[in-house]
């Protein structure tokens, strides 16, 4: 345990954690991966070519040693990282090693300044944020074996199809090749699929697509690429190597980015380019289970070329009049102007969501960071409440609070 001048000494760190964060979390998975190289069939190669994650699990350590007196506030973010954990697979095992190689990089990278005092309080602080993930994650092992049809770890399943959905976006429909049921899900979770390719296991999440209690999982694959031309590991491999027919692997659905089924209140859904997949599961669940309920949905894409479900959600929507629903095109070519298939030009901005978007609805918005960004900024500056907001980013999360 931590006395009180424990906990601010250890927090005493946490700023010049921060400051030279980048450093840390180099040296870090540096040292890590080459005494440990079996975690890199865990970790997420692309993440670490960008930074990203180095960024992520590092700054929540630290977060939480700054919150170390109050591990409930953070709750909420400890179950978004736990799920994540348990469709990675990540045991019990895995936090020392992963707290002795930051204790270690800290020490290296900071030097005199971290005292064997300071050694020890950090060594504790992470030992009890370790020891409440693990209990935790060990909880939700244990909810997706017991859960009805439910599994832990792996299970196979069978490619049944393949739909292009628009430009670099695949759907996969996959059926468990066990022919067995498969456990209901709330409708915005997701899954890791893991394939192996070269000598590695790689692990990637999709968020499901369908109504839940269907017979196979749907997921999205948007191929990945960036502007230095390297295109996604797995992306590109579900893209031009998997067929119909085609074994993957995958994990028991989590998250806790999901449909509150239990409000009354308006519902928006808005979401971008592959961030629409999670909310077009709620879209079916709403549109089956609460048929009185008010949607507005917004979906946001490139242009025609990129406009992925476009027959799918017109018919869900058309069908009654619940779904107002509007989609914008950022920059529409030619051929789209000629054809239509939209309802606004540029970006879903303050000034349509003001118009919009009832001062009592809960919002589910899905996207890239800075759309995300963006719409959390108009909507709370329009007088929304930070609890009627969820949001899931595709990619790691950077931080407790902002996405
Ligand atoms: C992801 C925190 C321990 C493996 C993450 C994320 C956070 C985090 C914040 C990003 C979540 C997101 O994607 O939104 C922590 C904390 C830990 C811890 C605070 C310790 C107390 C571990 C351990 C492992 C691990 C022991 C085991 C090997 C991973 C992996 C990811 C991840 C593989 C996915 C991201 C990627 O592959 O780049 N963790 N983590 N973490 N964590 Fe942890």
């Amino acid at each position: 345990t931590l006395s009180t001048e424990d906990i601010a000494l250890a927090k005493s760190l946490v700023p010049v954690l921060k400051e030279r964060g980048k450093e840390i979390t180099s040296r870090f998975y540096a040292t890590l991966f080459r005494d440990h190289p079996e975690l890199l069939n865990i970790f997420n190669h692309s993440n670490q070519r960008d930074g990203l994650q180095q960024q992520a699990l590092a700054t929540s350590v630290y977060e939480a040693v700054a919150n170390l007196d109050n591990l409930e506030a953070i709750l909420p973010v400890v179950m978004h990282i736990a799920y994540k954990h348990r469709s990675l697979g990540v045991m019990p095992e895995h936090y020392p090693i992963v707290g002795d190689y930051l204790t270690k990089a800290i020490q290296e990278v900071l030097g005199n300044i971290v005292t064997p005092q300071i050694v020890s309080v950090w060594t504790r602080a992470y030992a009890i944020i370790a020891k409440t993930f693990i209990q935790i994650e060990r909880d939700l092992y244990q909810e997706g074996e017991e859960q009805e049809a439910g599994w832990s770890g792996f299970r196979r399943f069978v490619v049944k199809h393949k739909v292009s959905e628009g430009e670099g976006l695949q759907a996969l429909y996959l059926e468990p090749e066990d022919g067995g049921p498969l456990p209901y899900y709330k409708p915005g979770q997701y899954i890791s699929v893991r394939v192996k390719i070269g000598k590695y296991d790689h692990l990637r999440q999709y968020s499901l697509i369908d109504m839940p209690g269907k017979s196979y999982y749907r997921i999205g694959v948007k191929l990945e690429g960036s502007e230095d031309g390297i295109i996604g590991t797995v992306s590109s491999y579900l893209h031009q190597k998997i067929k119909e027919g085609d074994i993957l692997e995958a994990s028991i659905p989590g998250g806790v980015f999901t449909l509150d089924q239990s409000s009354q209140r308006p519902v928006a859904l808005l979401g971008a380019g592959i961030g629409i997949t999670p909310l077009l599961s709620m879209l079916y669940t709403l549109r089956t289970e609460a048929p009185e309920r008010e949607v507005i949905m917004a979906q946001a894409v490139r242009d025609g070329r990129y406009h992925s479900f476009a027959a799918e959600i017109k018919r869900l929507c058309g069908e009654s009049g619940q779904v107002m629903s509007t989609i914008f095109y950022e920059k529409p070519n030619d051929e789209d102007r000629r054809v239509g298939g939209f309802d606004r030009e540029g970006r879903i901005d303050e000034g349509w969501l003001r118009e919009h978007i009832p001062a009592n609805a809960e919002v589910y918005i899905c996207g890239p960071r800075g759309f995300m960004q963006g719409i959390i900024t108009a909507l709370l500056s329009n007088g929304l409440k930070a609890e009627q907001l969820h949001y899931e980013v595709f990619g790691p999360a950077l931080s407790f609070s902002v996405p």
